[in-house]
């Protein structure tokens, strides 16, 4: 009984736990359409899997005479049984199931296909995502990372690249899974019918880290998109106190440059994720923590340890007053 309970309890998933990456909490029509299939895929899952037991219990429960009351099996009895239950039942189902599969994938927002130019281009790198925005006029185009922002309420077309090996791109609450294959552009379209954070999930193995190559959609109202839009379109924030100055100079100097670009600076490395707004963003390391001033400087100083095998090094040459400096200008870069 206490079993019982822990499981029913674990099962009980407090409302907002797990919201943001529910395929049953759709927030938008892909989503919603492929929520409404899960319920009747497992609805029907349930229907077959009553009929089985009720067909094992009449099995388990049917008197017993002696061999001489039953026929001998050469008659042919119980091929019906055969037939019914191992063929027409099996593929019924199946050709409903399949059914219910195209009429969920003829929701989706129609895509203009390739002939249409998508808003942004996602890269997928192990183990993080980069953001290319193509909005407003070719130098209005900016680089960003991990937190995809889109406006509320219209389609926004995705293409997606890889720049090493497969990758998936899922956020349930909004569509289906599209992969990320080098060499090879695809597309998806997602629409967001009301603004929230939805957490998605790299969905194809993809190395060690596959697992913390967390996505973030941000579905903005129609002012905050264009509000953010502008804001990405602005290089890096310039050092506003001597902390930030000397913060600088230590990204510069210190290696961070190399493989980092903050926009409107030398940074210009392309190995890594663009920083130039580092400070805006919710989370850090690809959506795995939340970005404040001990993540930063955790991340700076043990990126191996939080997530083995990154790319990112463990910097160690800083001193503390350096660390502290670079996690303020970091920070400064809205
Ligand atoms: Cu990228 Cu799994």
């Amino acid at each position: 009984m206490r079993l019982a309970l822990r499981i029913f309890a674990a099962l009980a998933i407090p409302p907002g736990a797990f919201a943001q990456q529910r395929i049953l909490s759709p927030a938008g029509p892909a989503g919603a359409s492929l929520a409404q299939l899960g319920w009747f895929v497992f609805i029907l899952s349930l229907v077959v899997l009553a009929v089985m037991w009720l067909l094992i219990g009449l099995v388990l429960t049917r008197p017993r005479g002696s061999l001489e009351e039953h026929e001998p099996a050469d008659t042919g009895g119980g091929q019906n049984w055969i037939f019914i239950g191992g063929f027409a039942f099996p593929v019924a189902i199946l050709a409903i199931m399949y059914i219910a599969g195209l009429d969920s994938m003829s929701h989706f927002p129609l895509s203009g296909g390739m002939n249409t130019p998508a808003e942004i281009r996602i890269v997928g790198h192990q183990w993080w995502w980069e953001l290319q925005y193509f909005d407003g006029t070719l130098n209005q185009h900016f680089i960003t990372a991990n937190e995809i922002h889109i406006p509320v309420g219209r389609n926004v077309d995705i293409d997606l690249a890889s720049d090493d090996v497969i990758h998936s791109f899922w956020v349930p609450a909004l569509h289906g899974k599209v992969d990320l294959i080098p060499g090879q552009i695809n597309r998806i379209r997602i629409e967001a019918s009301h603004p929230g954070v939805y957490r998605g999930q790299c969905a194809e193995y993809c190395g060690a880290e596959h697992a913390r190559m967390i996505l973030s959609v941000v579905a903005d109202t129609q002012e905050d998109y264009a509000r953010w839009l502008a804001r990405m379109r602005e290089p890096g924030a310039a050092p506003a106190t001597e902390e930030q100055t000397q913060g600088q100079a230590v990204f510069m100097s210190g290696g961070c440059s190399v493989c980092h670009t903050i926009d409107g600076t030398l940074a210009g490395g392309t190995v890594g994720p663009n920083l130039t707004h580092i400070g805006s963003r919710g989370k850090i390391a690809a959506n795995l923590l939340d970005n404040n001033t001990a993540n930063l400087a955790a991340w700076v100083t043990h990126a191996q340890a939080l997530k083995p095998d990154v790319v990112m090094p463990n910097m160690t040459e800083f001193n503390g007053d350096q660390l502290r400096e670079l996690v303020v200008y970091l920070e400064s870069l809205k």
